[in-house]
């Protein structure tokens, strides 16, 4: 973001209270919501107005206007900018066009997993800073791609893993690792939930208004579907729609063609908790090795889905990642959705309602020192509720051209393993794994799928 026009977020609060929890000592500085001014807000360019976008939107509103909105469904882009942005946003089909525009500082991206890496590219060498959900990427490889154009563009890059700006849950306990309460960490889970099947889902005609060939992208051309379930009465007596069977508007985390399901979805919140404890507790190398097990909705060969026609990303899994020194780290399904670390002095689980175990319960007598969360909040400051803290964190990184709390080195790094929990589902084998050339070792088949091929007219151009 230039730094212009903007005085923006350049003054900070001290000392606003936080909720009362006995441990917890709120003494960092606050983005609060001083900066108001008409001249100091930031024009935001959005990319996927879709079900998080509104959640996003809605968190940064006091700091941002919507200048214009990309979205290859125009109903959902006409409805986002009369919710919004009081119908006054330029509307594209084409995100290109958002990217042209001068009166664009920063963007926003927030389509489907298929669709984040070109146009956070394209972004970066349009001279633009960038918001982009997670997972940042849908192969390991287009993760190599940004790194690149983001250390060669110098721009600014948040990923939205929100939970890294949970200051009283996820940061908390990462302050307790940095100072040491946990001791050397041995082993780490992260229990991410299983994820959805579905029956058979029939061909339909596409909704008028959507254009679902650009919608998939670089992805191989194939049928829309789509199946509405019959209505349910809430406890009111009122009738209500479940969410429908598609391969398109959400449901797509549920197809490996275009996600890499609850691996990833799911992965990259609490993967990225866990891979953080790790690092700050001195793991600066990344894996060696993943084996486990994982159960499909339909049979795979040669790590391709046999049946198309319904969900097909595991549902059910159990990995275990090697690290040098003996570390291991475990995703799985199938207990309380959190954080555990294990460390030899004592263990703590977090997720996102809970902060639990003997170090944290210490911290009434002996409370961490203060700075401690600064230190692993890269000493940025900080805003109470998460998500709305993790923006602030993005706008302030692009007004001062600082690295983000969730910056593309240090997710590439956490989803890396995501993806080869992916590949190792898909193939049904234990993978290892070199990380400094991030190559899988010895599986030419394996290593294939670090890409996908790119449907033609959908390449990234550097
Ligand atoms: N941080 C979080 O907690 C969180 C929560 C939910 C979703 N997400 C992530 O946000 C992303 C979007 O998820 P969602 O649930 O909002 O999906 P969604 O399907 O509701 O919205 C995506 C929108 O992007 C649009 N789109 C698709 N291709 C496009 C293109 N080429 N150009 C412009 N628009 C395009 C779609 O038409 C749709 O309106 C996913 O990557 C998901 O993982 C993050």
């Amino acid at each position: 973001m230039p730094n212009s026009r903007r005085g923006f977020l350049s003054t900070c609060a001290t000392g606003a209270a936080v909720a009362a929890v006995p441990y917890f000592h709120w003494t960092q500085r606050t983005l609060a919501d001083e900066t108001k001014a008409k001249n100091d807000r930031v024009a935001l360019g959005l990319i996927g107005s879709g079900d998080i976008a509104n959640a996003n939107i809605g968190a940064a509103k006091d700091w941002i206007d919507i200048v214009a909105i990309a979205d290859v469904d125009a109903n959902r882009a006409a409805g986002f900018n009369a919710k919004h942005a009081g119908g006054k946003a330029a509307v594209f089909e084409d995100y290109r066009k958002v990217l042209e525009r001068k009166d664009v500082d920063v963007i926003h991206v927030a389509t489907p997993d298929h669709w984040h890496t070109k146009p956070v590219v394209e972004a970066m060498l349009a001279g633009k800073d960038v918001y982009c959900e997670k997972p940042l990427t849908l192969t390991i490889d287009e993760g190599k791609l940004i790194r690149k154009v983001q250390k060669e563009t110098g721009r600014i890059v948040q990923v939205g893993t929100q939970q890294r700006s949970a200051f009283k849950l996820f940061v908390t306990a990462m302050a307790l690792v940095a100072e040491g309460r946990l001791g050397r960490i041995k082993r780490v889970q992260a229990a991410i939930g299983p994820a959805s099947s579905s029956p058979v889902i029939p061909v339909a005609a596409v909704p008028a208004g959507l254009n679902w060939d650009r919608w998939q992208g670089q992805v191989p051309a194939t049928d829309f579907r789509f199946l509405q379930g019959p209505a349910t009465k809430d406890k009111d007596g009122k009738e209500k729609l479940p969410r429908p069977n598609t391969n398109c508007h959400y449901e797509f985390r549920w197809w490996y063609e275009y996600s890499g399901g609850k691996l990833t979805d799911w992965g990259a919140h609490h993967v990225d908790i866990a891979t953080w404890a790790l690092m700050l507790n001195g793991q600066t190398a990344g894996p060696t090795a993943i084996g486990g097990t994982a159960k499909h909705p339909v049979a795979f060969k040669d790590g391709m889905p046999v049946e198309r026609d319904r969900y097909n990303t595991a549902t059910e899994f159990h990995f275990t990642v090697d690290f040098p020194g003996g570390t291991q780290m475990v995703i799985r399904h199938d207990t309380d959705n959190g954080v555990l670390i294990e460390g030899e002095k004592g263990r703590i689980f977090v997720s996102r309602g809970k902060l639990s175990g003997e170090p944290v319960e210490a911290l009434k007598d002996d409370p961490l020192p203060e700075g401690a969360l600064a230190k692993v909040y890269k000493n940025l400051p900080m805003e109470h509720d998460e998500r709305k803290g993790h923006w602030a964190n993005f706008l302030y990184c692009a007004k001062n051209q600082k690295e983000p709390i969730s910056d593309v080195h240090s997710h590439m790094r956490m989803l890396n393993i995501c993806h080869l929990a992916g590949i190792s589902a898909r193939l049904g084998r234990s993978l290892k794994w070199d990380d400094a050339a991030e190559q899988i070792v010895g599986d030419d088949q394996a290593n294939a799928m670090l890409s996908r091929p790119v449907r033609k007219g959908y390449e990234i151009e550097t």
